[in-house]
Order: structure tokens, then sequence, then C-alpha cells
């Protein structure tokens, strides 16, 4: 490559560790969060529809920026624009993905506490009447220490790994795991449809109910896309700046959507008949993952096996996810500033660490801490993946579209794509049908 980067050394490897950044806590534990709280079947339908209609045409942008560029966020816009402010875009994004990092790791240490938990037979999640009607999630995340420990281990954890780089291990890692929690999804799905009760509510996840979209509704379908396909934090233009250029960035944009839709749609399959089988309400929040899927390992046989493997996955899951957050802060100031790794991937990890503390807190039973009238880490994930993510990936666009232009973009997307038929498609969809319908969508969700 041009300025003598390391590349992929398989597309395989691009697709798998670019699907691996994708596929985490977004499609296991919070899109069944989003489809509960916004109608199931009234969900489905805006998610399916903008997942195509935005969501590839975002992720083929962000590729054909981080390949023509080969750099990160911040130099890639500097490299490509004419005005150097455009790399305050790049530096947005950077915040975005350190904000979504605070609370992941949140929710990723609670999935390191059921690892744990499972292992060592905490009765809250084995004993088999221990709490009838009672939240396990209470027993597990009692206090506001609990909470913050797990998630100070995680980010540990996640520090760790970005400090000694991206190497082969956790990528190695990933090839065999992956395909593990796919697995293990359909068995669970198995297991949960025999669940009494539970067939009434795969139905209401997978009917369209066209009639009960609502604004929110959408607004909430595309901040799960752009959360989940990781659209607008810089992780697409940083990894696809490691392709070489005789990649099909096309056809690697659609598997990766494809690849990330289809878990998170498997989880839904999981997670949402279970709740109509327990009877536990639609309004869970962020705990709902954790209180479902403890009752139903407890159904099982293997209770303490299953329950460890599902959430050692999970995290698993997780930390390649954090790994991409945090390597977006690192490689920034590595690049920009040229402050050594441990430095950089240390200082990410305490900002987020610290901001993740609110959000740890605010998930113990009891907490009264909230911002804009819900719990605290709802609010941050409404303003990082509602607000931030939509807004940061609406400026990428429009300099794909129209400051660097669509039509070197289309330029950089054709080389080494087998076909590209969509190709005039997309350059009128990067111009004026993403910009105007993220606008529409965040202003419908401002207005209701
Ligand atoms: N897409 C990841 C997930 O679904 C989260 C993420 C968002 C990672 C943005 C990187 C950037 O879990």
């Amino acid at each position: 490559m041009t300025n003598g980067r390391d590349t992929w050394r398989s597309n395989l490897g691009f697709i798998l560790a670019t699907s691996g950044a994708a596929i985490g806590l977004g499609n296991v534990w919070r899109f069944p969060t989003m489809a509960t709280l916004n109608g199931g079947g009234a969900f489905l339908v805006p998610y399916v529809a903008l997942l195509f209609l935005v969501g590839v045409p975002a992720v083929l942008g962000e590729f054909a920026l981080g390949r023509a560029a080969s750099r990160g966020p911040v130099g890639a816009f500097r490299a490509l624009a004419a005005n150097p402010r455009w790399g305050w875009v790049g530096g947005l994004a950077v915040l975005t993905s350190t904000v979504i990092l605070s609370y992941y790791s949140v929710v990723a240490g609670w999935c390191v506490a059921y690892v744990v938990g499972y292992l060592s037979g905490w009765p809250a999640l084995v004993a088999q009447d221990a709490l009838v009607g009672a939240s396990t999630f209470a027993q597990v995340i009692s206090t506001p220490r609990a909470s913050i420990g797990w998630h100070g281990l995680f980010m540990a954890l996640t520090a760790g790994v970005v400090i000694k780089g991206v190497s082969g291990g956790i990528e190695r890692v990933n090839r065999v795991l992956m395909p593990l929690l796919l697995v293990l999804l359909i068995l669970l799905i198995g297991q949960v449809l025999s669940l009494e009760g539970s067939w009434e509510g795969l139905v209401w996840f997978l009917t369209p109910r066209w009639a009960d979209v609502t604004a929110d509704g959408v607004m909430a379908a595309l901040s799960q896309i752009f959360f989940s396909l990781s659209l607008g934090g810089g992780t697409l233009i940083t990894f696809a700046s490691y392709l070489p250029r005789r990649s099909d960035l096309p056809r690697n944009a659609v598997s990766i959507a494809a690849a990330d839709a289809t878990v998170a749609v498997l989880a839904g399959c999981m997670v949402i008949p279970a709740l109509f089988a327990f009877q536990l309400p639609m309004e869970s929040g962020p705990k709902l993952l954790f209180e479902v899927m403890t009752r139903v390992f407890k159904e099982m046989p293997a209770t303490r096996f299953v329950g460890f493997l599902f959430f050692f996955l999970l995290s698993i899951a997780a930390l390649t996810s954090a790994i991409s957050l945090l390597e977006i802060w690192a490689t920034t100031w590595i690049d920009e500033r040229r402050w050594s790794r441990p430095t950089a991937a240390l200082s990410g990890a305490a900002f987020a660490f610290a901001l993740g503390i609110p959000s740890a807190v605010s998930q113990v039973p009891g907490s009264r801490l909230t911002l804009l009238g819900t719990d605290f880490l709802s609010a941050l994930d409404f303003i990082a993946s509602d607000l931030m993510l939509p807004v940061t990936s609406l400026l990428i666009v429009v300099f794909v579209g129209w400051v660097w232009g669509s039509n070197k973009a289309r330029k950089e997307l054709t080389e080494g794509a087998r076909q590209f038929r969509t190709a005039s498609l997309w350059e009128q969809a990067v111009r004026y049908i993403l910009p105007v319908a993220i606008v529409l969508v965040m202003l419908g969700a401002l207005v209701e």
C-alpha cells in the first residue's frame, strides 16, 4: 500500500474481523431490548427496510473513504478534504466511540460476572427454587461496587489487548468462537420454543405490523442499525484502511450487513419468546437479556454449563467489539499526536471507565440515577446512538457524496469489485437519500 501499512492477510480475515467488531452486545443485548420497547413486529419493519436503504450504502461510503485514504478516521478526512477542518468529523467519531465504550463495558462487565457466577455456581443463577418471581439480576448485580468492579475488570481486559496491539491471537479466537455463538443461539431458540407461551412471542416479534410503526420506532431502528454495524464510529473507515485495492467492497458490505442482521434477528427469536413464556415485563430495559436467559437456563438440564458457555461467548463477542471501540481512540492519538500505544490505550480506557461509572450505578436495583427522564445508561445510549452516531454518519455521507465526491467514491468502490450494478443508485443514495433519510428520522424523533 501507499504508505507501507499492513494489509489483511485475506479477504475472509477482513470479513471476519469486521463482522466480529460489528457483532457484539448490539445484536444479542441491544437488539432484543429495542425490539421489545418498540413493538416487536412494528420494529422489524423499519429495521429491515433501513438496513438496506441506509445501512448498506452508508457502510459502502465508509469503506470507500477508508480504503482510498488508508488512514484512520481523523487522518482520512484530512487526506481527502481540501479543508483540514473536516478532521473534526473524524474527531467526533472518536468521541462517540469512546462514549459508547463507557456503557458498553458496563454491560459487558455483567456478562463477565455471569461467567464467573455460573462457573462458581452462585445460587441466584443455579438454584431452581431460589427466586421464583424475584429478579436474578438484582441478586447478581446487587451493589454499585459490584457493578463498577465488573466494569473496571472488563475495561482492563480491553485495554490489555489494545496495548499489545490487535494481533493474531484475538483474531484467531474470534474465528472459532463466533461460529460457536451462532450454533448456541440456534440451539437455544429450539429450547426456548419448547416453553409454554413462547410461540406467541415469536409471532409478535416476526409478524410485520405496518400500522403500529411509530416515528420513535423508526428512529430506534435507525440508531440500532448504526450501533450494530458500527457506523459513524470510525471502525469501518479504520478497518477498510487496511484493505488491499483488489478487495471487493460492495460484496463485503453486503456480507457483513447480512451476518450482523442475522445474528440480531436470531437473538430476538431467542429472547422475545422467552420473555413471553416467563411473562416478564416488556419494559425491562437493559437488564432484559440477563433476566430472561438465566430463567431459560434454569429450565435446561446442564444449567451451569450452558449458562457459562452462553455468557462466555457473549463476553468474547463484546470484547472484540470493545477492542475496536478503544482502538479508534488509540490509533488516533498514536497517528496524530505520536503518543505511545500504552499511553494512548490507557488514557482512553481511563476516560471511558470514569464516564461509565454513573451508568454502572444506575442499573443497581433501587438506583435513582437518571438523566433525561430515564436511567443513566439508557440516556447515554440514547445520546450516543440516537444522536451522535446519526450526526457523525450524516457528516460522513455528506463528505463522501458532496465534498470528496460521489464519483470518486464510486470509482473507489468499483475497483476490485466483481460487479457493482447498483453503482448509479448508490451515488444517488449517498448524495440525496441518505442525508435526507437521516435528517427526517432524527426530526421525526424530536417532534414526536
Ligand atoms: N457494533 C458493535 C456491537 O454491535 C458496537 C460498536 C459500535 C462497535 C460502534 C464499534 C463502533 O456490539
